[in-house]
């Protein structure tokens, strides 16, 4: 009945709170347009976009067995861009405000949660007429999915042809817990080993994925190979290293039916690179919804978008501001994150009136307009497993200034290059962050080559049909049935 099933705790446009959620919501329709049958099966949040789609309840008391033996959940579908989307309910569980931490940490039950979430899907799938080909779990929220699925294959002929598939979108969150935890989520003993789930006394929830799965994925084919060293390999470099032979980086792709600026419902008016000039009209547009000086209008307009947090080096660009300060531009930030460095935006704005702007929160519509708005982007990431604001910059004709690493290199060709689309540092450090910036603005001035990297930029093609054609070939690979 299902080809592919993917298992991730975001889809967009349901639920996101990043990449991943864009990720959901872009994959399985691309799978489902190369000819496969594709669902999602996701929780099912208090707070959740349901814009207008109509669910149907399919099932009212799937029986789950867990945290207590007679705990059930309700399973609801409905039908998204050609492809079925599940979702997990049990109000305890995920009618919440936020859906995995508030601004004081992260909620106390999150494993309960979602060993609850993996051992519904199990749950669920196999009451299914025919099993799925592909098992595709994402993060550590789905991760417990592939290992459950490992150690029931050896039991149940349901499962005997059924392939699994993890993908890291971000290894530093990797669902690590104490050991109490690997009792209470039924994985037999046998996997409390240094190869399986067990990691310096702890369960982690990602490294049994990784161990039990048929194939692992990242999402840009640098941090595939980034992830197997001490850098950046988060600790789980040396158990990587021993699965190297079933990694894989896949490059993702960008949902151009939403994030292009020539059919952009969240713009003023459109443009695109052949006729550019409505990113003007987008950019006095953005200066209006920010309350910045409209002197800025022919001066550079720096944009920053992303979680305020270590990861996206926002701590470089609070370094870097008060220089910056003194140059002719301005600087948009949009995000929310880490309290100490929300406090120190929030100063600056007042230091700096119409030069300077923060937007604390999150909010999709405000994403676009600066993304078209600004006239180069900043993304001075510590590591970064693929970046999609990037990808996004490009199309707007944002031409952006990133650290080289991970999808930041893969998808970035950095100037002086003569078909360069973007400015790229070599490491995380704040005096190469200014330099690669600085170089930027100057290059801004130039406005005839300028308008032509904004060209080049915007030209660039990062379609989720090439990256879902990898996908469809590994998991042909693996021996699935598609
Ligand atoms: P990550 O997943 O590491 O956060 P990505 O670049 O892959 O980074 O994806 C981030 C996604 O989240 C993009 O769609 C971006 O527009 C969106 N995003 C990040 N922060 C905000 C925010 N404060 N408001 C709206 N959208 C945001
Ligand atoms: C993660 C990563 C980001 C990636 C996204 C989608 O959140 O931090 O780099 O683009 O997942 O794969």
């Amino acid at each position: 009945m299902h080809d592919v099933l993917y298992v991730t705790s975001e889809m967009y446009p349901f639920s996101k709170t990043g990449g991943l959620g864009d990720v959901m919501g872009a994959l399985p329709p691309a799978i489902h347009a190369k000819g496969a049958k594709t669902a999602v099966i996701t929780p099912f949040y208090g707070r959740m976009n349901l814009d207008g789609h109509k669910l149907r309840l399919v099932y009212s008391d799937l029986h789950v067995g867990y945290p207590w033996p007679d705990t059930t959940a309700e399973i609801y579908q409905t039908d998204y861009d050609g492809i079925s989307v599940y979702f997990v309910s049990r109000g305890e569980f995920f009618d919440r405000r936020h859906y995995y931490n508030t601004h004081y940490g992260d909620y106390f039950d999150n494993c309960e949660r979602f060993i609850f979430f993996c051992k519904a899907v199990l749950k669920w799938a196999r009451m299914l007429p025919s099993p799925p080909a592909v098992v595709h779990s994402h993060d550590w929220q789905s991760a417990l999915v592939p290992p459950y699925l490992y150690f029931e294959r050896q039991t149940d002929s349901f499962w005997k042809n059924t392939k699994t598939v993890t993908t890291i979108h971000n290894l530093a969150f990797q669902g690590r817990f104490s050991e109490r935890l690997f009792h209470e989520s039924h994985l037999p003993a046998e996997a409390w080993t240094m190869h399986g789930a067990e990691f310096y006394g702890d369960l982690n929830m990602l490294k049994a994925s990784i161990a039990y799965s048929d194939a692992v994925t990242t999402v840009s084919p640098s941090y595939a190979k980034e992830i197997l060293g001490p850098e950046f390999g988060c600790g789980l470099e040396g158990f990587l290293n021993t699965q190297s032979h079933k990694l894989h980086g896949i490059l993702n792709g960008a949902d151009y039916s939403i994030w292009d600026p020539c059919n952009d419902k969240f713009l003023p008016c459109c443009y695109s690179a052949e006729d550019t000039r409505g990113k003007l009209e987008c950019k006095r547009s953005m200066l209006r919804d920010f309350y910045m000086s409209d002197q800025l209008e022919d001066k550079p307009v720096l944009g920053f978008i992303g979680r305020l947090r270590g990861q996206k080096g926002i701590d470089l660009l609070i370094d870097i501001l008060p220089r910056l300060m003194k140059k002719d531009v301005g600087v948009i930030v949009l995000g929310e994150g880490d309290l100490g460095y929300e406090a120190r935006l929030l100063e600056f704005m007042e230091e700096y009136p119409g030069q300077f702007c923060v937007q604390v929160g999150y909010t999709e519509d405000l994403a676009h307009g600066i993304q078209a708005g600004s006239d180069i982007f900043l993304m001075p990431s510590r590591y970064e497993p693929c970046g999609l604001t990037q990808i996004y910059a490009l199309r707007f004709g944002t031409p952006p200034v990133a650290t080289a690493v991970g999808g930041l290199r893969d998808t970035i060709t950095p100037y002086p290059a003569s078909d360069a689309t973007g400015f790229t540092f070599e490491k995380p450090d704040s005096d190469l962050f200014y330099e690669a910036v600085m170089q930027a603005v100057q290059a801004w001035h130039d406005r005839e080559e300028w308008q032509k990297m904004v060209k080049r930029a915007m030209r660039k093609e990062f379609t989720w049909d090439r990256s879902a054609g990898e996908y469809i070939k590994l998991y042909r690979e693996l021996g699935a049935r598609l």
